[in-house]
């Protein structure tokens, strides 16, 4: 069994025994991400052989037809091939299938009854964990008819794990957290962003606290800005009513992109444990400058809505031709800000901040500009010198790349950008897990590091409402931007007027240095 270190691991403490039911069984999220992270979890010995899996939908489906759809999801989807044998056979005989109307609350005490039977076929003690792959609006109701249905009276632990958006403003999110925590304590509940279950954003922590040569610099002494991009190729695809309602801020900033300045900036916990942890980060959060009006905003924060353009020699279309999309939709498809968390350690670093669809590249990546040395030392008085940069690589390739100056061989006093460029996909290719695998693990086996507790939706919600307030209130600027594009110009000017621009990203940062270290693994 392969265990992924991390601060914290919990050890060889496998999966505990558990039934899973899945609401929303035969979306796209059971489809792409669920079924697959169950098959490389059952693969890798994580789960073992007393667990069950419940599939829950309105759609009728047999058990026999409901494996089928697992079987090709995983088949399409997973990193493991799937072979159709005894193996496969024995997985499959895990996935049951219910169907389900979850508005009628007496169609849970049938649920009940199928589940007290896996329970003790399976032996699994009464350990259940309900995965709400569902519209955030049916989290309440569902809460409630499983504890009225009887589902939470059984021996062992009960979880609830649910997707975003959670709210979709601070009050709204308040509505909900208060119905689920009528039912479920917070600390049974598991919020997804599935962010953190990337391995290269939980390699933050680590490169951070585990190397000496960075911890020491990692402050406003020596970090001149730090730049987060998660752009996306695609358009709004079938999202279109969700996503006009939504938007980019909300849809990617107030979870992803927040979560990652928290992993980025946090103090180094006292304790590895997941409260620990998740305490530091909402220090972060809390030490964000709210941006006091709508003159603030326009300032800091840009937001743009793709027109019509071109990808590789492909015509697109704008966003307000979008399916689903009103043709006069002021919902912003990119945004790009500029943020600052106001403590000792990072007064007066920028971290800019940039997300949206239809750009040039799907790409996520951070990268930690540092101070130049002064200008009127020996070396830069000669040549101009370019900064250090350190980039983690989370999408599509995993890595770590670090840009830095030295002597041009042969030369006097030629001093040339050099990077040494560590791809840790071209070196673990098929092993490197799913978000969803590490996050399906952790909520079974009960650690909530990387799940987020209700004080940082809540103060996430209140960072992005301001913003979001001021566009709808004082109709600051949407700027369109030519689909294919890497956004607004005024992007590019939130940084320019600092002194700084956004580094290439994707790899794109090879054209700038004379060498660099052969990628491992290539
Ligand atoms: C989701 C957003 O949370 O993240 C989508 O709702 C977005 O709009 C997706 O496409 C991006 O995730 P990833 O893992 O592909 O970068």
């Amino acid at each position: 069994m392969m265990e992924h270190m991390t601060m914290t691991d919990l050890g060889d403490r496998g999966a505990d025994r558990t039934l899973f039911f899945i609401f929303g069984a035969t979306g796209d999220l059971a489809r792409r991400k669920l079924f697959p992270a169950f098959y490389s979890l059952y693969r890798e010995g994580k789960l073992s052989e007393r667990f069950a899996v419940i599939g829950l939908a309105r759609r009728p489906r047999t058990n026999e037809q409901f494996r089928e759809d697992v079987s090709v999801s995983i088949r399409e989807f997973a990193r493991y091939k799937a072979e159709e044998d005894e193996q496969w056979e024995k997985f499959a005989s895990h996935f049951h299938y219910m169907s389900l109307d979850i508005n009628k609350p007496e169609a849970f005490g049938q649920l009940k009854e199928l589940a007290d039977r896996l329970d003790d076929s399976y032996d699994i003690g009464g350990n259940r964990l309900f995965y709400l792959a569902l519209a955030p609006e049916l989290f309440g109701s569902v809460s409630f008819n499983l504890r009225d249905g009887g589902l939470l009276d059984s021996p062992g632990w009960h979880r609830l794990v649910i997707e975003k958006p959670f709210g979709y403003d601070l009050p709204s999110a308040e509505k909900l957290n208060e119905q689920i925590r009528q039912v479920f304590q917070e600390d049974e509940v598991y919020r997804i962003d599935h962010y953190l279950g990337k391995e290269m954003v939980q390699n933050i922590e680590v490169v951070r606290f585990a190397n000496a040569f960075f911890e020491p610099l990692w402050n406003n002494k020596h970090i001149a800005n730090i730049q987060i991009t998660l752009s996306e190729t695609v358009g709004v695809e079938e999202r279109g009513g969700y996503y006009d309602h939504a938007g980019a801020l909300r849809d990617m900033g107030q979870n992803h992109m927040l979560q990652m300045i928290t992993m980025m900036a946090m103090e180094p916990p006292s304790r590895m444990e997941p409260e620990d942890i998740r305490d530091e980060k909402v220090k972060v959060l809390r030490s964000l400058r709210v941006f006091r009006d709508a003159e603030e905003v326009r300032d800091n924060v840009v937001r743009g809505q793709y027109a019509a353009g071109e990808h590789k020699g492909k015509p697109l279309p704008a966003y307000r031709s979008e399916e689903g999309v009103p043709a006069d939709s002021v919902t912003e498809t990119y945004f790009a800000a500029r943020v600052f968390v106001d403590n000792f350690r990072w007064a007066g670093v920028p971290f800019y901040i940039r997300t949206g669809k239809r750009l040039p590249v799907k790409t996520t990546e951070v990268v930690v500009e540092f101070k130049n040395m002064p200008e009127n030392v020996y070396f830069s008085r000669k040549t101009k010198l370019e900064p250090n940069l350190l980039v983690f690589r989370v999408n599509p390739t995993e890595g770590i790349y670090l840009k830095m100056n030295a002597k041009r061989p042969g030369s006097e006093w030629g001093i040339v950008p050099i990077a040494m460029d560590f791809c840790q996909s071209c070196e673990v290719g098929i092993n490197t897990p799913e978000a969803y695998e590490r996050l399906l693990y952790d909520a079974a086996r009960g650690d909530s590091t990387y799940f987020t507790r209700w004080d940082e939706v809540a103060l996430a919600w209140k960072f992005v409402d301001r913003i979001e307030q001021a566009w709808r209130e004082q109709h600051v600027d949407l700027h369109p931007y030519p689909a294919g594009s890497w956004g607004p110009e005024a992007a590019q000017a939130l940084l320019a007027r600092d002194g700084f621009k956004w580094w290439p990203v994707n790899g794109q940062h090879e054209g700038e240095v004379v060498w660099a270290t052969p990628v491992a693994g290539k």
